[in-house]
């Protein structure tokens, strides 16, 4: 930790915490440049009528914003639960409906109402960072298993690693980021069965294991492949997170939500700040839900353009991972950094993440996607 200089011979010491220092922000280059292709986001940008409809939404709500707004949302929770049915055909209360800044907001209420001090959770690498910092940030010890060599889930060493840990919290982002892999139903209900017991000891008793299914990208996946929220109905320690910010078009609007059993949703209650969703983020939130067909419209080609992009990559010799999300995860390079470099020079932003050698790519407009493929064909050539 640095010392500050206030007045001459006197310093001034900041008491960050020991296990933050020299510890750098989470956040990918922001980057004015032809295509931004480097953190999964819907590149087509809202409709006149969406616009419209938001900002007439936001007027009304701005008439009392000397008030706080619904502590409790309950409106969003309804208009998220009939989103979820039309999406999913499952029915969800919306009492069992959780929403926050983002699904990070909320998977990270669930970190702070089952983690802490003495608990720890796991996941599966390569997996989305952001979990660890969940973990960091909660003082919650953090375990990180691998995964196959083909991104799949071991699921032996998922059994073994619950058992031996007794963990709180079980992190599993289906499709997974960055490698678009999505989860078959029977290893969820599988792990969700071994789960069941491999919790903590809480007043001597063995308590379950909560497992998030991160679904940010479950719009994209596959014709066949099912959600897990087919499961939620019998699985009361299973959390399923979704997200406005990916498939649904609203990245800046920050709104993510989970659906769960009524005692998870207690529980982030009790940790979570007061009128966390402000009254202009709930209007617009409204606002968007009202037009899911319109801001979805778009998740058909992108998963098109995606199953020709995986194809595309493979016909120049690459290794490019089946996706069931947005983007793609594509190598192996000698010096990936050197490649990002040379994209970026011929204005197209992806991103270095994943095991070493690979880099991801986001499915943008047709434009930006052939952008894309020309500036690798000439590099990679
Ligand atoms: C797997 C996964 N989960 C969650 C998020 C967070 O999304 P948001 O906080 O915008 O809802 C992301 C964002 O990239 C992600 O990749």
């Amino acid at each position: 930790m640095s010392d500050m200089e206030i007045n001459e011979g006197e310093t001034w010491t900041l008491p960050l915490r020991e296990d933050l220092a020299g510890l750098e922000p989470y956040g990918a280059p922001q980057m004015e440049v032809a295509a931004r292709l480097n953190v999964n986001e819907n590149p087509y940008a809202p409709a006149p009528e969406v616009i419209a409809d938001i900002a007439t939404s936001v007027a009304r709500a701005a008439a009392s914003l000397n008030r706080y707004p619904d502590r409790d949302f309950w409106e969003l929770r309804a208009a998220l639960a009939n989103y979820l049915a039309a999406e999913s055909g499952v029915c969800r209360a919306p009492e069992l409906i959780w929403a926050g800044n983002g699904s990070n907001e909320v998977m990270l209420h669930l970190f702070q109402a089952f983690g802490g001090p003495g608990r720890s959770a796991i996941s599966f690498a390569p997996t989305y960072s952001m979990y660890h910092e969940y973990a960091r940030d909660t003082h919650t010890s953090w375990v990180q298993g691998a995964r196959l060599d083909d991104f799949r889930l071991d699921l032996d060493v998922v059994e073994e690693t619950l058992r031996r840990k007794r963990p709180s919290l079980l992190v599993l982002a289906s499709p997974n980021n960055p490698t678009g892999t999505a989860l078959p139903l029977h290893e969820v209900q599988r792990i969700c069965a071994i789960a069941a017991h491999t919790g903590p000891l809480v007043g001597g008793q063995d308590s379950s294991t909560i497992v998030i299914v991160d679904e940010a990208y479950a719009e994209f996946r596959r014709e066949g492949t099912p959600s897990a929220l087919e499961l939620l109905e019998n699985t009361p320690h299973l959390v399923v997170s979704r997200t406005m910010s990916k498939a649904f078009a609203m990245a800046g609007l920050r709104l993510g939500y989970m659906t769960a059993a009524k005692e998870i949703i207690d529980a982030v209650m009790l940790v979570r700040l007061p009128y966390h969703l402000s009254a202009v983020t709930q209007a617009a939130a409204l606002a968007a839900l009202r037009h899911a067909d319109t801001l979805r419209a778009q998740v058909a080609s992108l998963r098109e353009e995606r199953d020709q992009l995986v194809l595309r990559l493979r016909a120049m010799g690459l290794h490019a991972v089946d996706s069931d999300a947005n983007f793609i995860l594509f190598g192996p390079f000698k010096d990936r950094h050197a490649v990002f470099r040379a994209l970026l020079d011929r204005g197209i932003l992806i991103r270095v993440v994943g095991p070493e050698g690979w880099l991801r790519v986001t499915i943008g407009t047709p434009e930006e996607t052939a952008a894309f493929v020309t500036a690798l064909e000439e590099i990679h050539s």
